[in-house]
């Protein structure tokens, strides 16, 4: 089953800032960048690919070598993996790209002996930037190699790859990345501006009989024979095949093998079970000699309508038909003309899925908290703060269409100086603690925070006032004992909704007769303060379960 979520695409502005470690690795291959997950050291594959270790692109998750049997087509880079043990959830790769290029991603997992002992492979990935975010399962019985790839483009510079448990018992795992620049306008008029990716469903050689990738494809596409099924007969040339009318640049050595139908039809079943969008590209060019009396055109057909009408030219150039159908096709057929002396030919083609992006969280809330981030070099907050599995210490809501932060817990974590100002700019904001942490200065003004209904302060060296709490009238927890706030804080009255209320060794001062005002309190602890005014007023707190009054 497909998880990928669709909706409306957002910006999102990552300060370069809080990005560590990210550099790129100058290699034989510009634009590639190929991660050996899990591996001991650099080396360079029999195809003259440089693989890198994974060190400089995450830092959680364990390395294990493994034995991927007699499969002698699988690289050496797939000889070990990184995978994820518990607590660890979500663990994402941070891998730098260059904005509004075109990238080719292929993502490999191949268990060897380590599915043996951990049962089988069950958990998901998800591919993230700025304006992508995307979730597919990893399912496999056996230890078989599995590759998913993606072709996109994005207005990000950081592209994540994190691992995600689906199943506490499986642990996720990954055994390589391939991230491949392509060339500017590939694949550009299905992948637009960004928002959208291409999920690969196969890519065929047709007449072809090994598979072809880097150096042959200069993309490293991974291009397999296809096993026709019809009559047909397989025919090659050695001419070089120009490329230059196409858009996706099929390598020659897919273009110089095609297969010829020995009937007028050739036909292709697509596995049109998924109800997503479809692109289908078909590669054509003439590589039989033809004389003069010979001609070769034929119809492309969908679901038994015409879609184009290819005639070949005798000059090896390649054709290239892109077909976005808006409605589900299952069968695409070339049907020679009435006009042609030979059957239809096809070199090559390649079937994706067109997916549309999940929704990111609103960026304004992504910038404050990655600031956050920054400043308490909050290691674990990585890719988008909301999807999939929110941050630790986040939870996250959906406020008319928007993903907004509504709750940030960063209780005990050790934290010292300032409170950051621009938290009081998450205004979805419904519970905030930063409770039991050594935190210092006055807060900031938070006033903007009108939906927050629990603020936990407690446990710190705050000082200075709180008068901004008299504007969040949704709160119903206030707990600001063991600090050193002062001032008056008889505008409290306001707070109807309030039930508990801790204001315990603090330098807090003012009349208490207000305290009249808020009928439901439940639990109320004042001791330690410079309150004045008598305590009459509290049999009026019917509610009032719980409560430590001053001490004269
Ligand atoms: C690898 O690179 C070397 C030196 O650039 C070159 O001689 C060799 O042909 C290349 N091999 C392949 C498979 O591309
Ligand atoms: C898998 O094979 C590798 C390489 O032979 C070996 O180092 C590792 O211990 C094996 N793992 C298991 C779980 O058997
Ligand atoms: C691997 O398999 C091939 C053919 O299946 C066989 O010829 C070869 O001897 C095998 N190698 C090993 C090490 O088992
Ligand atoms: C991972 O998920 C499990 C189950 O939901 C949870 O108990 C555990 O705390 C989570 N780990 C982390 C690091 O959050
Ligand atoms: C054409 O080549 C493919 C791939 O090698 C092969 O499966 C198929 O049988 C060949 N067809 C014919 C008619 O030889
Ligand atoms: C062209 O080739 C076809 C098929 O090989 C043959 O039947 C025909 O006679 C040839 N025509 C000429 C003008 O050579
Ligand atoms: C081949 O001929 C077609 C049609 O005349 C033309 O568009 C194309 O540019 C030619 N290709 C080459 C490589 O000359
Ligand atoms: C055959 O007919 C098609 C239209 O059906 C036309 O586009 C093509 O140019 C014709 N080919 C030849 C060789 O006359
Ligand atoms: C806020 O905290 C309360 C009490 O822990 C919890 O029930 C509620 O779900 C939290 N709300 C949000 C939006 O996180
Ligand atoms: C806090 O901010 C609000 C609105 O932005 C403003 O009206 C208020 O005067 C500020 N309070 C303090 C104490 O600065
Ligand atoms: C007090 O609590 C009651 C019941 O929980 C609720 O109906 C009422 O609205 C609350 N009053 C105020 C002022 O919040």
């Amino acid at each position: 089953m497909d998880k990928i979520g669709h909706g409306k695409w957002g910006g999102w502005i990552v300060p370069l800032g809080v990005l560590l470690r990210l550099f790129t690795v100058i290699t034989a291959q510009p634009g590639f960048l190929s991660i050996s997950c899990g591996g001991k050291t650099d080396h360079t594959a029999e195809n003259n690919i440089t693989w890198v270790t994974d060190a400089g692109y995450i830092d959680v998750g364990q390395r294990a070598d493994i034995d991927i049997g007699n499969v002698s087509a699988l690289g050496s880079y797939l000889h070990s993996l990184r995978y994820f043990p518990k607590p660890l959830n979500k663990s994402c790769y941070q891998l730098p790209v260059t904005p509004n290029a075109p990238y080719l991603l292929r993502l490999w997992f191949v268990a060897g002996n380590f599915s043996l002992v951990k049962g089988n492979l069950e958990f998901s990935f998800s591919i993230e930037t700025v304006d992508i975010l995307a979730t597919r399962e990893v399912f496999s019985v056996i230890s078989e190699q599995i590759y998913y790839e993606f072709i996109f483009v994005t207005s990000g510079r950081v592209l994540y790859i994190c691992l995600v448990r689906t199943f506490s018992s499986y642990d996720p795992f990954i055994s390589a990345i391939e991230l491949r620049r392509l060339q500017d306008g590939m694949y550009q008029n299905n992948i637009g501006e960004g928002g959208r990716i291409l999920v690969l469903q196969s890519r065929y050689d047709v007449g072809g009989n090994s598979v072809v990738r880097y150096p042959q494809d200069k993309f490293d596409r991974i291009w397999t024979p296809f096993k026709s099924s019809g009559p047909s007969r397989n025919v090659s040339s050695k001419e070089p095949i120009s490329t230059t009318n196409t858009e996706n640049l099929p390598p020659t050595a897919v273009m110089q093998t095609a297969s010829v139908t020995l009937s007028e039809t050739q036909p292709f079943l697509l596995d049109s079970t998924f109800d997503s969008a479809i692109l289908l590209v078909l590669y054509f060019a003439e590589i039989e000699t033809l004389n003069m009396s010979e001609s070769r055109s034929f119809h492309v057909q969908l679901d038994g309508v015409q879609h184009s009408t290819i005639t070949l030219m005798r000059n090896y150039s390649a054709l290239e038909v892109t077909i976005s159908p808006d409605t589900e096709i299952g069968r695409v057929e070339l049907v020679e003309s009435t006009n042609s002396t030979l059957p239809p030919i096809i070199n090559a083609y390649e079937y994706y899925w067109e997916i549309n992006s999940g929704r990111p969280t609103l960026s304004d809330d992504i910038y404050i908290l990655n600031d956050i981030k920054g400043r308490f070099h909050i290691k674990d907050w990585i890719s988008d703060p909301c999807y999939l599995i929110p941050w630790n210490g986040i939870s996250c809501d959906d406020i008319t269409g928007d993903i907004r932060i509504s709750e940030i817990d960063l209780s005990g974590r050790k934290l010292t100086g300032l409170v950051p100002e621009n938290i009081g700019d998450l205004t979805a904001l419904v519970n905030l603690s930063l409770d039991n942490n050594a935190f210092t200065g006055p807060m900031p003004n938070f006033s903007n925070l009108i939906m927050l209904e629990r603020l936990y302060l407690q446990n710190n060296n705050f000082n200075g006032n709180i008068e901004f709490v008299s504007s969040l009238t949704n709160l119903k927890e206030l707990y600001l004992q063991n600090n050193n706030f002062n001032g008056n804080i008889e505008f409290v009255s306001s707070l109807t909704n309030l039930k508990e209320l801790y204001l315990q060794n603090n330098n807090l001062n003012g009349n208490l007769k207000w305290l009249s005002e808020v009928k439901n309190l439940t639990k109320l602890y004042l001791q330690n303060n410079n309150f004045n005014g008598n305590l009459e007023w509290l049999s009026q707190l019917k509610n009032l379960k719980e409560l430590n009054k001053q001490e004269n």
